[in-house]
This record gives structure tokens, sequence and C-alpha cells, in this order.
């Protein structure tokens, strides 16, 4: 009886070799992480979430309706010390990957379109730093009304918080750009002419907690035509 109980110590404990790397510490992480909520502590003014993209592809877009599908790896990060950890206690490990369903996860949504993102893990660091970064199909509906005069389309992306202002979740921007350096610009009609991340903090009559989004604007010319006026585009 005692001799049982303490081999099912041991396996418990998961620090006999047939045990994997990195079982131990993320069912350390997740057991922690169970249940929580938003990490800002009573004393605590708010929690930073960065948001960036990188825009991988153009599928389609549609000059009268504005209607575009666009690829982009959406990267957000914040960190949550709660799921923080001592290294030296799980074999020199500073790094992990966990579903982000096992921890507690940020509702920032693209709010003018419809979005579909790959089920991905997050890279959650020892003092509790975590990158998430989802490849995303984006819908949404641009802007046509330049398309008759210089042949651009422009699609603004609007991204915030669906339930928490400001004042507990502080959306930052990671860059005042778009990262384009992985952009697919072949087999389209279109180029991109220009790009922009920009952060705004808006205040409502009702309400004294700021609301604050990203929006992310792209710019597409479409290609192979001189922008001279009407005639060439009808
Ligand atoms: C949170 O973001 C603000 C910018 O909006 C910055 O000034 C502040 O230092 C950030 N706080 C932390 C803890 O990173
Ligand atoms: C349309 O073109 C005008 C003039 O260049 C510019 O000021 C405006 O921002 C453009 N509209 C959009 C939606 O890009």
């Amino acid at each position: 009886m005692v001799y049982t109980r303490a081999i099912v110590g041991l396996l418990a404990l998961c620090a006999v070799a047939q045990c994997q790397r990195f079982d131990a510490l993320n069912k350390y992480i997740i057991d922690k992480a169970a249940g929580t909520s938003i990490p800002v502590s009573a004393t605590s003014k708010s929690l930073n979430v960065s948001i960036g993209m990188t825009l991988i592809q153009l599928t389609s877009l549609d000059s009268k309706s504005g209607d575009a599908e666009l690829e982009a790896w959406m990267t957000f990060q914040w960190t949550d010390t709660r799921l923080s950890w001592d290294s030296a206690t799980f074999n020199d490990v500073t790094i992990t990957r966990l579903p982000v369903s096992k921890i507690w996860n940020h509702d920032v949504i693209l709010f003018n379109g419809k979005t579909s993102a790959s089920e991905t893990l997050a890279l959650v660091h020892s003092d509790g730093g975590i990158l998430h970064i989802p490849p995303t199909t984006i819908k949404t509906r641009c802007d046509v009304n330049n398309y008759t005069t210089d042949g651009t389309v422009t699609c603004s992306l609007k991204y915030g918080s669906w339930t928490y202002d400001g004042s507990l979740l502080n959306l930052v921007s990671r860059s005042t750009s778009v990262d384009v350096s992985s952009y697919e610009s072949g087999g389209i009609a279109w180029h991109l002419t220009d790009h922009a991340a920009t952060r705004e903090v808006k205040h409502y009559a009702c309400c004294s907690e700021p609301y604050v989004d990203v929006t992310f604007t792209l710019t597409f010319q479409v290609k192979g035509q001189r922008y001279s006026g009407w005639s060439i585009f009808s």
C-alpha cells in the first residue's frame, strides 16, 4: 500500500525520465491559469495589449462593391505575471507553448468585417509575457469612392476590445505601419501603395471611460493602368 502510493507520487511529480520535457511546466501553468480574469491587480491601472498586423496576401478585391478578402498574421502581446515560473525549477525552460483557451485571453476583434483565425498556440515566457500570432482570413468592405479618379481602393480594419474599455484593457499599436515584409504581391491586379496603423482614443458623453481602437489602413491601386480619368475605368 505504502509502496503503491510512493509510485503514484513519483508519476504525479513527473520528474522521472519517461516524462516529457514540458509536461510538468505546462501543467503548472495551466493549473495556475484556470479560471483567471483579466490580469489587472487592485492597484495597477490597466493591462496593455499590443496589436500588430503582418499582411500576407490580398486574395480578392471587387472595385465595384469594395468587398475584399485578405490573409494576415495578427500579432497580440501582453503580460500575465500570474503565469510566470522559475526556470531553474523546470530544467531551465524559459519559454513554452500553450493553447490560448487554457489561459486568460483578450477579446480584441475586428469591428467592421468578419475574421476566421487558425487555432494556433501562444508562446508563454517565464516572466509571464505572452505572444500570440493567429493567421487570419479577413473579409471586409473597402472604400471605393476614389476608384474612378485614381484607381485606388482603401481598406480600413478597425480593431478593439468587445467588452473592455481603455481603463481596463489599453490597446496599443506595435507600430505606426503594417508589416509588409512578407506580403505576396504577385498574381493579383492590385499594388499596395500605402499602409498605416493608427490608435484612437474616444470619449463619449455618457461615460468617463476611454474607448480605444487601432485601425489598419491599406490602400491598393489597380495595376497596369494610367490614372488620368474616368474613361479608362469604365
Ligand atoms: C502601456 O502602454 C502605455 C502607452 O499607451 C505606456 O506608456 C506604458 O508604459 C505601458 N505600460 C507597460 C506596463 O508596458
Ligand atoms: C480619396 O482621395 C482624396 C484626395 O487624394 C484623399 O484626400 C482621400 O483621403 C481619399 N479617400 C480615401 C478613402 O482614401
